[in-house]
């Protein structure tokens, strides 16, 4: 499949996990990619191991408004966005209600929510202008509430809140012809779930959360149900919430 040919996409959190393989599975099919991250080294990795690729790195804190306006409202011509960058707030405070801080509240909102509200902002005028799409990452635990083993409330607000803002951009845009979904993940093995995949605990629940292969979700897999909302293939669909949770939140 080549269904990106010639059109340009710009992928956050591109150097790592989920958007790496994002990156990687659009390049395959003919994607020019504008891969945003504040890792440089691991962006300086992705451009030497496809040195034939058309990527432009551009190192980025997405949480920083004053960089994210001075870097990406420049561009004029994108066709697609996907917001992956985010992450885990556990080590700045975030945890259930009674025992999370309100740095580790501020955190968590600003890295997951308020960045991607930030990176849309810039890149509106530019995906308007094509009739362009947006994907971006949630999280299953935007959808249900995690039990004792995935208490982080202020990720699960973060993540329910890009469902939010993504329908309500999805409502607002649609008459111009612009596309918002999102794509919910469960338990992927990446560098952000490398905690839970080395414990036996969470392993001996992963028949039960993910029943489809009692396994973790593989990055590619997420990358697959990217491209496709991202395509034309999905040209009638917006607003919409695909789960790819080995079947976590179909019981
Ligand atoms: P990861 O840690 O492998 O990759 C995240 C990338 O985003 C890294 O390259 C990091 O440098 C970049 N990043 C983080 N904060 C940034 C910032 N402020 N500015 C610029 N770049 C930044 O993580 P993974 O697993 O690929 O996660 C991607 C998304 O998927 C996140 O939004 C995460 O919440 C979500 N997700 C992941 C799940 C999992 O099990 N791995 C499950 C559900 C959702």
């Amino acid at each position: 499949m080549q269904r990106f040919t010639n059109l340009t996409i710009l992928v956050t959190g591109a150097a790592s996990g989920i958007g790496l393989a994002t990156t990687q599975r659009l390049l395959t099919e003919g994607a020019i990619i504008i891969a945003v991250d504040r890792n440089a080294e691991s962006l300086a990795a992705l451009c030497q191991a496809h040195p034939h690729a058309a990527i432009t790195p551009i190192t980025l804190d997405i949480t920083d408004e004053q960089a994210v306006m001075h870097s990406l409202a420049a561009i004029t011509h994108l066709d697609g966005l996907c917001n992956a960058a985010g992450g885990s707030g556990r080590r700045a405070g975030d945890g259930p209600v009674d025992s999370c801080t309100l740095d580790g509240w501020n955190y968590t909102l600003q890295l997951n929510l308020t960045s991607q509200f930030l990176v849309s902002k810039a890149c509106l005028p530019a995906l308007l202008a094509r009739r362009g799409s947006i994907v971006n990452i949630a999280s299953v635990l935007g959808i249900v509430g995690g039990d004792a083993d995935f208490a982080t409330h202020a990720y699960a607000a973060s993540k329910a809140g890009i469902i939010g803002l993504s329908r309500a951009m999805a409502t607002y845009y649609a008459p111009q012809g612009l596309r918002v979904n999102v794509v919910a993940p469960g338990l992927i093995a990446t560098p952000m779930s490398q905690r839970a995949q080395s414990d036996d605990h969470i392993k001996s629940r992963l028949a039960q959360l993910q029943p489809l292969t009692a396994d973790f979700g593989q990055a590619d897999d997420v990358a697959a149900a990217v491209a496709y909302l991202l395509s034309a293939d999905a040209k009638f669909i917006t607003g919409t919430t695909l789960t790819v949770d080995g079947g976590w939140t179909a019981g």
